[in-house]
């Protein structure tokens, strides 16, 4: 049987997927599209994703705590991530709620010198320049902040050739529900 055709296999190949995309820099999953409740709407941008842990159903990315998102979660802790895998057809969609650490020394530790530098700089982010020269990156870490996302609910969306196929998992059984696709 297919690793799509039955709630169980599909639910592990989306975990599988992202432990890709935290392993293999090359991997489409690797770069999630990150959601936020902003005061002007839904709030977007690309993400590295750092971690996952499918015990707890956790996923979790690196910000600038100056950055807007932050201030976002602070207001609303309610996140989301989407991911198109091309090559298996597969969408991942996940709602989790985010809570935020700020400069943890053990994660910060692990991050090489080179990529530290995109934690700080000045001014902070959004902050309007007259150039992009005028500003000066610097690794701060108390700059430095880990959202860790508690996924409450994920809806997948398989597009095999023949049969299209939506599921639906929500905390905390996590045993899914076919939908209409
Ligand atoms: C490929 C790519 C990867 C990115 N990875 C991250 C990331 O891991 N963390 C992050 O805060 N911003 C990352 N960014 C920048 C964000 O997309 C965004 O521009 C920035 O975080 C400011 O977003 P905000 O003002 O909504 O907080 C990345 C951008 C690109 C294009």
């Amino acid at each position: 049987m297919s690793w799509e055709a039955s709630l169980p296999s599909l639910w592990q190949r989306v975990w599988d997927e992202l432990e890709q995309g935290v392993c293999v820099a090359a991997h489409p999953a690797r770069r999630p599209t990150f959601a936020t409740i902003s005061a002007d709407g839904p709030a977007l941008r690309t993400v590295v994703l750092r971690g996952i842990d499918r015990q707890s159903c956790t996923f979790e990315v690196h910000t600038d705590t100056a950055s807007r998102k932050i201030a976002e979660v602070r207001t609303d802790p309610r996140v989301g991530a989407h991911v198109w895998l091309p090559e298996i057809a597969l969408q991942i969609r996940l709602w989790a709620i985010a809570e935020v650490t700020e400069a943890d020394p053990n994660r910060w530790s692990k991050i090489p010198p080179k990529s530290q530098i995109v934690y700080g700089g000045s001014p902070t982010p959004g902050t309007p320049i007259s150039e992009p020269r005028d500003h000066t990156p610097g690794a701060t870490i108390e700059r430095f902040a880990t959202l860790t996302c508690r996924v409450t609910r994920a809806d997948i969306v398989h597009l095999g050739q023949d049969l299209h196929r939506r599921a639906v998992y929500e905390a905390p059984d996590w045993s899914g529900q076919w939908v209409a696709p």
